[in-house]
């Protein structure tokens, strides 16, 4: 928060001078790029951007091979592609630190500005109750383990077929019925939350089940039915990007409840933090 403050008051904060950071995309991205760029930038920093289609990475290089060569020349990688396995080799043969940008499995850099921006909103998380309402993605899954450690409740409610994946490596094991209960009717995952939270029915790399999502999740957007069940305080996100009258309604994502672009906003001043915790150890 005092990042925030200080890009607030037009204060310079350069502790990442002469580093640079890699991003690399597999996927599109508006809020994920913008927020790393300007953030990286502000600290002092500079930025190489990379996609699929124009290195080498889209002509077979082995993901290991990139990452020996890439991190031998940048101080911090980002990575926004498909399996989570992908990245996990890459991470394992970087000599530095590599960030989620987003993977089919997990948001993580996501659902720290969801936190962070809950906090401000509303003080601590702890002991409070988060409804899901939609795809159990990679938004749900990290979700799922921020309330295993920070010790939250997530109430989950998806069409069926497209549950959460509790098995999966990163989840598997972790998440206890404290922090985890299901529900079929999505009303009933909402009534008496903190926060009531979405997002699109099709992910990326999903596109070729859009008809067949569209039809399963009809009954799985959140409107002001939904929102008037939860804490009449409750505050409504969504990631972004947002299709109105799919997953969410305009009234409620353009309401007074939705705290949206604080969220997106909040990407940035937390992966700044992010950065500079990652290269230099310390939390401001
Ligand atoms: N929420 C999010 O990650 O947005 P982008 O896909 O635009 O990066
Ligand atoms: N679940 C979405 C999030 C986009 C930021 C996707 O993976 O496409």
């Amino acid at each position: 928060s005092l990042i925030k403050k200080k890009f607030k008051a037009y204060e310079k904060h350069q502790p990442l001078t002469d580093r640079t950071l890699a991003m690399i995309f597999e996927k599109a991205s508006t809020r994920t790029r913008v927020s790393f760029e300007a953030g990286m930038y502000q600290l002092g920093g500079s930025v190489v951007h990379l996609t699929t289609g124009d290195s080498q990475l889209g002509r077979a290089e082995p993901i290991e091979d990139s990452a020996r060569v890439i991190s031998r020349m940048v101080d911090l990688v980002m990575i926004r592609t498909f399996e989570q396995t992908k990245i996990e080799r890459f991470a394992a043969h970087s000599r530095v630190p590599v960030i989620n940008g987003l993977t089919n499995e997990f948001h993580p850099c996501q659902i720290l500005a969801d936190i962070f921006t809950f906090i401000e909103q509303r003080g601590s998380i702890r002991g409070k109750t988060v409804a899901w309402v939609g795809d159990g993605n990679n938004m749900a899954n990290t979700w799922l383990q921020a309330a295993e450690l920070l010790d939250f409740k997530v109430n989950v409610s998806t069409p069926s077929g497209y549950e959460v994946n509790d098995k999966l490596p990163g989840l598997s094991g972790r998440i206890s019925a404290d922090h985890y209960q299901t529900f079929n009717n999505p009303m009933d995952a909402c009534r008496g939350a903190d926060l009531v939270t979405t997002d699109v029915w099709t992910s990326m790399g999903y596109e070729a089940e859009n008809e067949a999502r569209r039809r399963a999740f009809a009954a799985w957007c959140v409107n002001a039915e939904m929102m008037a069940v939860a804490k009449p305080n409750a505050l409504f996100m969504h990631c972004l990007p947002a299709h109105r009258g799919e997953e969410v309604s305009a009234e409620v994502i353009d309401g007074p409840q939705s705290v949206v672009w604080d969220e997106a906003e909040n990407r940035m001043h937390v992966q700044k933090a992010l950065m500079e915790y990652l290269l230099l150890g310390r939390l401001r």
